[in-house]
């Protein structure tokens, strides 16, 4: 792996990545995945590595995943407990990362409810920063994982026609993957409610749908979103009922998609509310769970590569 050259010191978001960038990514997550199935999952390409959590929202698929990701590449791990932490008694995100930072770690992998927090850590410390997850902003890792889980089932993502339903207002995961998809050469639409539409999203290059019929139509993948009441002030939707009703995915809904239409969702879900749970759990069209096993090797892919970064190295 000696040969590796990745230009970025920091993984902050999917805009700006080339298409050949993500390839890099995609192509070697690959190998990952095999490393992921053997009886021996272990290397030793991030000994002596320091690789620290700092996760201030929860989490369960992005924490754990980073985790295993760095001990499999046999680097340190060290998960921070925001909740029994300093954090409690008023320190800032600022001094947290500095006095983090003062540790010598080597990736910083941060989640915060703040649009740019990773960005704002980025610029102060030493080490890599990765994003994992920044308020509406992006989420890097999740896309990239996404984008591995389509090319192994479908071949290749330019083309694709990829709907992604739901509330794409408060998505930091619809951004990233919007950004993704479009920069790989895929049709991608957004359907949702108008109220969970962004206005000008179709300078993002998408085409917008409020009617799931319609936007459905012809799609190879249908990529459903949880509705995200902890980023809402006030009333979105009427009721989770309604919105079941009218943009939940269920069976008879995707038969507007193509007959080998694919379904995601990035997780956590609520089932019922935006998604059928006989439609999550079909396992011949459902890559919810690959969408998991391979964000380990997808998160190994990206922390193989920035330490490859001459800044990291
Ligand atoms: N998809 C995702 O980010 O899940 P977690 O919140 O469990 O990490």
């Amino acid at each position: 792996m000696s040969d590796i050259v990745w230009p970025h010191r920091h993984l902050l978001g999917i805009e700006g990545l080339s298409a050949a960038e993500i390839t890099a990514v995609l192509d070697l997550s690959e190998t990952y995945v095999e490393q992921n199935r053997r009886a021996d999952k272990r290397s030793r390409e991030l000994a002596g590595r320091t690789i620290m959590n700092l996760f201030f929202e929860d989490s369960t698929r992005t924490r754990t995943s980073f985790e295993l990701a760095g001990k499999r590449l046999g680097g340190d791990v060290l998960n921070m407990s925001v909740s029994s932490s300093s954090v409690k008694k008023g320190e800032t995100l600022l001094d947290t990362a500095m006095t983090l930072n003062a540790m010598n770690p080597d990736f910083l992998i941060v989640r915060h409810s703040l649009s740019g927090a990773p960005k704002l850590l980025a610029d102060k410390v030493n080490c890599a920063v990765i994003n994992a997850g920044d308020g509406t902003h992006e989420h890097p890792t999740q896309a990239l994982l996404d984008a591995l889980s389509i090319r192994r089932r479908k071949g290749r993502l330019a083309g694709l026609s990829v709907a992604i339903c739901g509330d794409i207002l408060h998505s930091r995961v619809a951004r990233s993957n919007i950004h993704l998809l479009v920069t790989m050469g895929a049709h991608v639409r957004v359907v949702g409610p108008p109220t969970l539409i962004p206005t000008a999203i179709d300078r993002m290059g998408v085409d917008v749908f409020h009617d799931m019929d319609a936007g459905l139509r012809d799609a190879d993948i249908v990529m459903m979103l949880r509705l995200q009441s902890e980023r809402m002030s006030g009333r979105f939707v009427p009721s989770s009922r309604e919105y079941f009703h009218f943009h939940g995915l269920t069976f008879d809904r995707l038969k507007a998609a193509k007959p080998d239409a694919l379904i995601m969702h990035p997780g956590p879900m609520n089932r019922g509310v935006e998604i059928d749970s006989e439609v999550a759990d079909d396992i011949g069209r459902s890559l919810i769970l690959d969408q998991v096993e391979f964000g380990v090797a997808v998160r190994m892919a990206c922390l193989r590569l920035l330490a490859s970064t001459r800044a990291n190295a």
